[in-house]
C-alpha cells in the first residue's frame, strides 16, 4: 500500500472487541505478607527452606503491589488495558483457609473498583499456587477435603465480588500445581510423592468443579472457566515407536490429563492405564467427573514453549524427568534453530498457533483466550534510564503474529494477556528472571515502562500488530 508516496504495511488486525490485557499473580507482586490479617501460604513456607528459592528471595517485598496498586492501574490506563488478569491470595481472603476475613476482600474490591473507575475490565483467577499452608498441614492437595475448602473460598470470593468481576479462572495451571508442587518439588509444597502428585491432580480439578458450580450460583452472568499449561509435543522421529510413546505419555501428561476432564468430562483411556499404579482411578468418585465436565465459558490458555520428545537418552538431550511415573528413558531435543529466553525456554511462537488450534479442532467450541504469554530476559537499565529491550519486542511480536495466525484458521480466539504487567517474583527463581512490560527496582519500587511497553500499547492502541 502507498500513502502519499511513502511504504506503508497494513498490519495484522485482530477482530473487534478482542479483549487486550496482561496477567499476574497475587504471590508474585503484592509483598504484604503479614498485613490485614493475611497468613502464610505454602510459598511462605517454601522461600524459608534454605536452597529452595534462588538468592533466598521470599514474597517479600515483591513489587508491594499491595499497597501500590492504584499506581500499578494507573499504568495499566497508559497501556490502553482493555483486561487484567489477576489472582485472589486463599490467605488473605480465608486466612489458613479458615473462616472470611473482610479485609483481605477489602483489598480486592478496592483493586477491582480502581479497574472499573479506568474502564478496565477485572478477570480474576482464585488459585494461582498459593494454598493456605495449614490446609497444606492437613495433606494438601492430596487430601480430597482441599477441594472442598477451595469451594468455600470461591464462594466468599463470588459472593463478594460476583457482581463486579465478569470474568472468573478458577485454577491456573493445576499441572504445576500438582507436578512441581508434588512430584518434583522444585515448587511449593516441595514434596516428592508421585502418589500425591497424582491424587493433587484429581483434587485440583475437583476444585475447579465445586468452585465452578459456587460461582455459578453468586455471579450467574460470569464468563467463568479454567487456565491450562498447554505445549505442543511432537515426537523427534514420527516413525520410531518408542517417541511416539515418548510423546504419547508427554502431551498425556502435560495436555490431556487436564484438557479432557474438562472438555470432555473423562480421563483419557492411555493414562487411566499408565497412572493405575499411582492411583489416579481410586481418586475419583462416583459425580466427580460430571463436576470437572461441566460447561465453561471460556478456556485460558498459557503458552510458552513446546516440546520435541525423544524415548532414546542420550548425551545432548534434556532427560524428560518422568521416572515417577514410570516414563522411563523420556527426553527433549533441543531445538538448535530456536533462541533462548532467560529462563532458558525456546522461542517457538508457531507453537501457540498448533496449541490453539488443536483445541479447537479436537475439543468441543470454547471460546479460547491466551491467559499468558511472555518471557524473562536479562534486561538492563541504560545511565538515561531507557530499557532497550529489544528481544522482549521481538517475542511478543512474534507470538502475537502466532495468534493472528490461529485466528485466520477459524480459532475462537477473544483476547490475549502478556505475563506480566510487572517484573517479579519467579517462583523457584525468585527475582532474577524479569518478565515485565514494566520495570521493577526492588530497592525503591520505582516502576519504568520498557520499550515492550510502549510496543504493546501501540498494538493494543491499533489493534493490529505489525506483519
Ligand atoms: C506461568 C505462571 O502462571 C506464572 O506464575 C509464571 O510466572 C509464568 N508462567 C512464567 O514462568
Amino acid at each position: 500500500m502507498s500513502v502519499l508516496g511513502e511504504e506503508v504495511t497494513a498490519g495484522l488486525e485482530f477482530p473487534p472487541g478482542f479483549a487486550w490485557g496482561v496477567s499476574t499473580a497475587a504471590f508474585q507482586i503484592e509483598g504484604a505478607t503479614t498485613v490485614d490479617g493475611r497468613t502464610d501460604s505454602i510459598w511462605d513456607a517454601f522461600c524459608r527452606r534454605p536452597g529452595a528459592v534462588a538468592g533466598g528471595d521470599t514474597g517479600e517485598p515483591a513489587a508491594d503491589h499491595y499497597h501500590r496498586f492504584r499506581d500499578d492501574v494507573a499504568l495499566m490506563a497508559e497501556l490502553g488495558l482493555g483486561v487484567y488478569r489477576f489472582s485472589l491470595a486463599w490467605s488473605r481472603v480465608r486466612p489458613d483457609g479458615g473462616a472470611v476475613n473482610p479485609a483481605g476482600l477489602d483489598f480486592y474490591e478496592r483493586l477491582v473498583d480502581s479497574l472499573l473507575e479506568r474502564g478496565i475490565t477485572p478477570w480474576a483467577t482464585l488459585y494461582h499456587f498459593d494454598l493456605p499452608q495449614a490446609l497444606e498441614e492437613r495433606g494438601g492437595w492430596a487430601a480430597r477435603d482441599t477441594a472442598h475448602r477451595f469451594a468455600e473460598f470461591a464462594a466468599s470470593a463470588a459472593e463478594r465480588l460476583g457482581d463486579r468481576v465478569p470474568f472468573w479462572s478458577t485454577l491456573n495451571e493445576p499441572w504445576c500445581s500438582a507436578f512441581l508442587g508434588y512430584a518434583k518439588g522444585i515448587h511449593a509444597p516441595g514434596r516428592q510423592e508421585p502418589r500425591a502428585a497424582v491424587a493433587a491432580a484429581h483434587h485440583l480439578l475437583l476444585a475447579h468443579g465445586l468452585g465452578l458450580a459456587e460461582i455459578r450460583r453468586r455471579a450467574p452472568r460470569a464468563q467463568a472457566g479454567i487456565t491450562l499449561n498447554l505445549y505442543p509435543v511432537r515426537a523427534e522421529d514420527p516413525s520410531s515407536a518408542a517417541d511416539r510413546d515418548a510423546a504419547r505419555r508427554v502431551d498425556g501428561l502435560q495436555n490431556r490429563l487436564f484438557l479432557d476432564p474438562v472438555l470432555r468430562g473423562r480421563y483419557p483411556e492411555d493414562l487411566l492405564a499408565d497412572l493405575e499404579p499411582f492411583g489416579l482411578g481410586a481418586c475419583v468418585r462416583d459425580g466427580d467427573l460430571a463436576l470437572i465436565g461441566a460447561p465453561i465459558d471460556q478456556m485460558g490458555i498459557n503458552y510458552y514453549r513446546g516440546y520435541e520428545v525423544t524415548g532414546t537418552l542420550r548425551p545432548g538431550v534434556e532427560p524428560g524427568g518422568l521416572e515417577w511415573v514410570g516414563a522411563d528413558g523420556i527426553g527433549f531435543v533441543p531445538d538448535t534453530a530456536a533462541s533462548v529466553t532467560h529462563s532458558g525456554w525456546f522461542v517457538q511462537p508457531e507453537g501457540l498457533t498448533e496449541t490453539l488450534v488443536r483445541v479447537h479442532r479436537e475439543y468441543p467450541a470454547v471460546p479460547l483466550y491466551v491467559t499468558e504469554n511472555g518471557a524473562a530476559y536479562d534486561d538492563s537499565v541504560r545511565p538515561d534510564g531507557w530499557i532497550d529491550d529489544v528481544e522482549r519486542v521481538e517475542f511478543l511480536a512474534a507470538h502475537l503474529r502466532a495468534a493472528h495466525a490461529a485466528l485466520a484458521q477459524g480459532v475462537d480466539l477473544r483476547g490475549f494477556s502478556y505475563w506480566s504487567l510487572l517484573d517479579n517474583f519467579e517462583w523457584a527463581e525468585g527475582y532474577s528472571k524479569r518478565f515485565g512490560l514494566v520495570h521493577v527496582d526492588y530497592r525503591t519500587q520505582v516502576r519504568t515502562m520498557k520499550r515492550s511497553a510502549h510496543f504493546y500499547a501501540d498494538v493494543i492502541r491499533d489493534n493490529a500488530v505489525p506483519p
